[in-house]
């Protein structure tokens, strides 16, 4: 079992880090308990939690619909109600048991209930495991507009449980994937090897824990986002805009499909503007590229470039980047034309297609 320290918690990651959990019950003496799920975790993963740590035995229970569409601030309203009408105070404790939509949703939900009750997060996917759950962002989406309304703050614990992986969707599987990918291409060239050469599922609590590490110390020099931090979004500007672009249509796409498309389409930018070597960015886009196991939507240029200039962190109108300058390492802030943007996209539309 291992344990990271990160901003004023600790993560704890391995397949008996539940024995942990009452610990920490016992540590802090709340008034109730509320568990927030979806439709999947209540089914696959809250049995096991409750069976584990029967503290949890008697914890309000929140079912959400499982999906992205659930990060709205008609499901947040649904929250505050049920907690108001369950008398949960401000000593209350929620228990994020799911995904990044559950933990991103359920942090945002507490970050501002009451002003503020503490939450923990029990992430049941890999892309929550090896990224969501930790480093404090929380966040709904605005209509259309991915994580636009959301705070900073960070969970009170966080307890990574790789054995709920077992009943998690293939497909979510490689989803999760996406993001280990970002954080090797951004920070560890020898994770990036790693990923390259050995079989993921065997080898899957290294992966999170090296993950889970990587992101925890970038996080812990710049948790606001202001400047080290924003590597992480490499892959990500793109990546929403063609998530967004999907969001509601019969082809929609998940967080890492969005964000895999996002790394090669920016990896191109970054080729472009002669930051990364052509042998790089070949690497990068040939290794991407094969992960790329669904169906890939429609590159339509104009629509995408407007929701770019939408992005969140573009600041005085400009679109800034955070572009991998070699193989882990990356630059943030990076100003980037129109023209750079639709030869990238151009670039992608011809792989789909011929893909296709
Ligand atoms: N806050 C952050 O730092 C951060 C970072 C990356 C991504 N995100 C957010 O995370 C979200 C995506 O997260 P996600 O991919 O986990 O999506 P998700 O929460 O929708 O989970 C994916 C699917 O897997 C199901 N599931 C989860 N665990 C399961 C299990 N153990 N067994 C069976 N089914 C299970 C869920 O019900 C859902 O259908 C996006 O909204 C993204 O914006 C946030």
């Amino acid at each position: 079992m291992a344990q990271i320290k990160s901003l004023g918690y600790n993560v704890e990651v391995g397949k008996k880090c539940f024995s942990k959990i009452s610990s920490f019950m016992t540590k802090h003496t709340y008034s109730s308990y509320t568990i927030l799920c979806d439709e999947n975790t209540l089914q696959h993963c809250l049995p096991h939690l409750i069976t584990s740590c029967p503290d949890m035995g008697g914890a309000q229970i929140i079912e959400i619909e499982s999906g992205e569409t659930s990060k709205s601030l008609e499901i947040c309203n649904h929250i505050w109600q049920t907690l108001i009408e369950n008398n949960a105070d401000r000593k209350s404790l929620l228990i994020n048991l799911g995904g990044g939509v559950v933990s991103d949703l359920g942090g945002f939900c507490a970050s501002v209930y009451k002003r503020g009750i503490d939450f923990i997060n029990i992430p049941t996917s890999l892309l929550a495991m090896a990224d969501a759950s930790i480093g404090g962002k929380t966040g709904i989406n605005l209509s259309l507009f991915k994580n636009s309304i959301g705070t900073f703050t960070q969970p009170k614990a966080v307890f990574v449980n790789p054995l709920f992986l077992q009943s998690l969707p293939q497909k979510h599987f490689e989803n999760g994937l996406a993001e280990i990918y970002k954080i090797a291409l951004v920070a560890d060239a020898s994770l990036w090897q790693e990923l390259k050469t050995q079989k993921h599922e065997k080898n899957i609590e290294a992966l999170i824990n090296k993950s889970i590490g990587l992101k925890n110390k970038i996080v812990l020099k710049d948790p606001y986002d202001g400047t080290q931090r924003k590597i992480l979004n490499f892959g990500h500007t793109i990546g929403h805009a063609l998530e967004t672009q999907a969001l509601g249509t019969t082809n929609e796409i998940l967080h890492g499909e969005a964000v895999i498309m996002g790394m090669i389409i920016e990896s191109h930018i970054a080729y472009q503007k002669k930051i990364l070597p052509k042998s790089d960015f070949t690497e990068i886009s040939t290794e991407l590229s094969k992960r790329i196991t669904y169906n890939a939507p429609k590159i339509v240029i104009p629509k995408l470039l407007e929701l770019i200039k939408n992005d969140k962190k573009s600041t005085h109108k400009k679109v800034q980047f955070s572009l991998v300058n070699k193989i882990g390492s990356c630059l943030y802030n990076v100003e980037v034309s129109e023209t750079q943007i639709s030869k990238a996209l151009a670039f992608y539309a011809n792989i789909v297609h011929v893909r296709n």
